[in-house]
């Protein structure tokens, strides 16, 4: 850990909360290009090395594509975790959801690395609904709505396929019991001003959103609790939720635990190309509830890297780079070989948009109707997975 690492950097934040520069990343929002290199050096993490994957080779055998295409490329301490691993100490996994609406391919990638890790190191899991944080956040949704989502959504963790005896879903509503003790440990060692240093909280600010990130820091302890041991955490999360790591970081030894670590991901594009894909813009993404007419019509309808006109597109190619088709192609059905061809052809002007755009079509809605079988099985195993006061017995 370098002292830099742990440094609450206020300077960095302009008056609302967010990161100075040409892109805005905080919880909640991500808009603009963002750029990745510059996010590691303004959050104070590091990329994710050579030798890391190496190390993680060890045990996994082979690279996973998401790291492989570099989609996972920041972390704070997973090398740390993994040599403990090595030396015979176990970790929990720690993810989460804020049911705001429905799920969509976006966030689906995150929890794909967490099972490969479940199954990789059989750790176990706390999954978080933070249904309170998207009450506290939204100007429209009810404690109704969030209720509603977070049932909805849970039906989206447990079709990813999440071992049942080695994974909880917390609902932080239903959950409070668990949560509180730690979120009092948590929120009397932080500060009204490194909060919103932080979050870019203003007066305004309602005081259940300001003592919100105590309740995300918590289940980074509750391993620690449920074992009765200082316990190790991986969190692995889109960057955009680092903030709520660097505070937790700030307290986790003052209370006596280690440092949660962390594993972070880039954003997921939006068909339409401009910021990541959002659930408030539904032709932005293709969610999980999505019928087949409706995929067919947002891909029909999405951003390429293509040029406008067939002629030009044969004579200067395309940009896979820059094509939100290409980058859910490469990153959920294309593998590494063919992948490298397609974007080959499509550079050269050899491949048409419109053939990409065939081939996600088709391959989305395989996979969508699939993943629907699997949430409708889902509904009869809620229970199982719920968080209870002996969670892992
Ligand atoms: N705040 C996250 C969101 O808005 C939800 C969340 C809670 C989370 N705990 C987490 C995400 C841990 C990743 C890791 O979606």
């Amino acid at each position: 850990m370098n002292a830099r690492d742990e440094e609450i950097e206020e300077s960095s934040f302009n008056e609302t909360g967010n990161l100075r520069g040409d892109y805005n990343v905080t919880p909640w929002q991500v808009d603009g290009v963002v750029d990745y290199n510059k996010i590691v050096q303004d959050f104070g993490t590091r990329l994710i090395t050579p030798e890391i994957i190496e190390k993680l080779r060890m045990f996994t055998g082979q690279i996973h594509p998401l790291l492989s295409r570099g989609f996972f490329f920041s972390h704070r301490d997973f090398d740390i975790v993994l040599d403990a691993y090595k030396n015979g100490e176990n970790f929990y996994l720690y993810t989460g959801r804020g049911p705001s609406g429905h799920v969509h391919m976006g966030h689906l990638m995150p929890w794909f690395f967490t099972k490969h890790l479940q199954d990789t190191f059989r750790s176990r899991l706390l999954f978080q609904i933070t249904d309170d944080e998207k009450f506290l956040y939204s100007q429209h949704l009810s404690l109704q709505d969030v209720e509603k989502y977070a049932y909805d959504n849970i039906l989206d963790v447990i079709a990813m396929g999440f071992d049942p005896k080695l994974t909880r879903i917390i609902i932080d509503t239903k959950n409070i019991k668990a949560l509180y003790p730690l979120y009092l440990e948590i929120s009397k060692r932080l500060t009204f001003s490194t909060a919103k240093a932080v979050f870019g909280y203003r007066p305004s600010s309602n005081i259940g959103m300001i003592s919100f990130p105590a309740i995300q820091a918590a289940p980074c302890f509750l391993p620690s609790l449920i074992e009765q041991k200082p316990t190790r955490v991986l969190i692995p999360a889109a960057i955009d939720q680092d903030p709520y790591w660097r505070i937790t970081r700030d307290v986790a030894e003052k209370m006596g635990y280690y440092k949660p670590a962390q594993v972070h991901s880039k954003f997921v594009p939006s068909l339409e190309m401009n910021g990541k894909m959002s659930s408030s813009k539904p032709t932005s993404a293709i969610f999980t509830t999505d019928d087949p007419e409706t995929i067919e019509s947002k891909i029909s309808g999405a951003y390429t890297g293509g040029q406008p006109s067939v002629g030009l597109q044969r004579m200067l190619g395309g940009d896979p780079d820059a094509c939100p088709v290409f980058w859910y192609l490469s990153h959920f059905f294309d593998d590494g070989k063919v992948s490298f061809e397609r974007s080959l052809k499509c550079r050269t002007g050899n491949l048409l948009c419109g053939e990409c755009k065939s081939d996600l079509t088709i391959q989305t809605k395989l996979f969508i109707s699939e993943f629907t079988r699997r949430r409708d099985q889902a509904r009869n195993q809620i229970a199982r997975f719920l968080y209870e006061d002996n969670p892992f017995d």
